[in-house]
């Protein structure tokens, strides 16, 4: 049976605080969240880096979408999703299918801070070039697929999690 209740999917760039977001918001909305890269990293016992060098970033994005698009038939959870699931076109046809979908909008200069602060930790995509014109880079190549897929999108910068979240939760209750 396919489930009727919409999910909360979290997008945006890396270290944009999906991953710190989406257990706030799952014990004030009593709903389970599911962080995508974290169950692929134990699901296969290497990190993110080493799923990117020994399979291949192709590969990890087919892992990526294959867990997600099995995932989402399943019942009500928030996602905090990776900064690339919306490069897909079948994860983008499915966010807005099974969910309500929320972007966050966080400048590269925050971005490129948390990343150098954390040393790229599970980004390859940062690690092979470390450096702010990478990160506009990335966020051009994918601002337009962020913004086709957000039902909300919400600027972080100098927010609380706290804050975000009642923001998430006003919209959904409208
Ligand atoms: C990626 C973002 C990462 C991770 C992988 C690829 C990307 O997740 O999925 O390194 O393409 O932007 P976060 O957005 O949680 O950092």
């Amino acid at each position: 049976m396919e489930n009727t209740q919409k999910h909360i999917f979290i997008i945006g760039m890396m270290c944009s605080g999906k991953s710190s977001l989406a257990p706030v918001l799952s014990k004030k909305l009593d709903i389970p969240f599911i962080d995508l890269d974290m169950d692929l990293v134990s699901i296969l016992g290497l990190d993110i880096q080493e799923i990117f060098n020994t399979l291949s970033e192709k590969k990890f994005r087919l892992l990526e979408s294959t867990y997600f698009l099995e995932h989402i038939k399943g019942s009500q959870h928030i996602y905090a999703t990776g900064g690339g699931l919306v490069l897909n076109k079948n994860n983008r046809a499915s966010l807005s299918k099974y969910g309500i979908t929320i972007l966050l909008d966080t400048p590269i200069e925050l971005i490129y801070k948390r990343l150098i602060k954390d040393q790229g930790k599970s980004r390859p995509l940062f690690i092979k070039s470390p450096n702010k014109e990478n990160l506009k880079k990335i966020w051009n190549e994918r601002k337009e697929y962020y913004a086709q897929c957000a039902n909300l999108m919400i600027k972080t910068e100098n927010k609380s999690l706290d804050i975000i979240a009642q923001e998430v939760i006003e919209y959904i209750n409208q």
